[in-house]
């Protein structure tokens, strides 16, 4: 069976206090209150990593980072390695995000190599894909979404994808209100899981973890998680708020 997730990213959001305020909570609701078994992720800023881990430790929440730099170690200021991250240590990292893919010219090819990285250090890549509205709207969403994954994950061995988990976030629902419907979302979640079986074989596509992303909120996880193929949501605006966030992870 694959792990069902949800995690939060909170992007470039919250002071070290809040976030600690934040994390104290959701972690509170979760040991009280989560009993699906599903995965709760916080996605925090790097300055808050240190803090959220002993927060986190030992409980049902795990860590996440938001992005990590490519390269072992160096001259590389201003940038966080994988063996810093492990270090924390955290997770999960989330990398390839429409963000980065949009404002820092993050490409497949260079996603590959940060893949590559986490794997060497034993760090869970969250990866994730996603379309346009023009893409969607020239009908070339599902193969779009599929390259995605081919440039920056298929030369990895059956072992090492297995690791990881995708998170399918359309841009045009990205904090914008707009979600896509269930059975968008089920449609490309089914197109992604049988790519996947066509290079790695039906057992490894069943237990990918495919998350969507891409305004999920109390009222609308329900729906999205119904789906065969969605295995959890990777939630941006409602993961600031802990009743919500939480609330989503009770969906399931
Ligand atoms: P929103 O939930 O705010 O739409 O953000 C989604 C997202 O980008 C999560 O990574």
């Amino acid at each position: 069976m694959r792990q069902k997730i949800v995690a939060g990213n909170w992007k470039m959001n919250n002071n070290l206090n809040e976030g600690i305020k934040l994390t104290s909570e959701v972690v509170n609701m979760v040991q009280d209150e989560l009993t699906n078994g599903v995965q709760v992720i916080l996605g925090c800023p790097f300055i808050h990593l240190t803090s959220v881990q002993k927060l986190t430790n030992g409980t049902k929440v795990a860590l996440s980072a938001q992005n990590v730099h490519q390269e072992e170690k160096g001259a590389y200021t201003g940038e966080v390695s994988a063996t810093m991250l492990k270090s924390v240590p955290v997770q999960y990292v989330i990398i390839g995000h429409s963000e980065r893919r949009e404002y820092f010219e993050e490409s497949n090819e260079l996603l590959a190599k940060k893949v590559d990285i986490l794997l060497k250090n034993e760090l869970i890549p969250i990866f994730c894909c996603g379309e346009s509205l023009a893409i969607r709207e020239a009908g070339n969403h599902v193969e779009y979404v599929c390259n995605q994954l081919k440039e920056s994950l298929y030369h990895l061995s059956t072992a090492d994808f297995s690791k990881i988990v995708i998170a399918y976030e359309p841009i045009w629902a990205i904090g914008t209100g707009v979600t896509a419907s269930a059975a968008q979302a089920q449609e490309m979640h089914l197109a992604l899981r049988n790519f996947i079986a066509e290079k790695y074989g039906q057992e490894i596509a069943d237990n990918t973890s495919i998350l969507y992303g891409g305004s999920v909120k109390p009222a609308n996880a329900q729906e999205l998680f119904a789906c065969p193929d969605v295995d959890g949501g990777l939630v941006g605006g409602a993961s600031l708020k802990s009743r919500d966030f939480v609330d989503i992870a009770k969906s399931f």
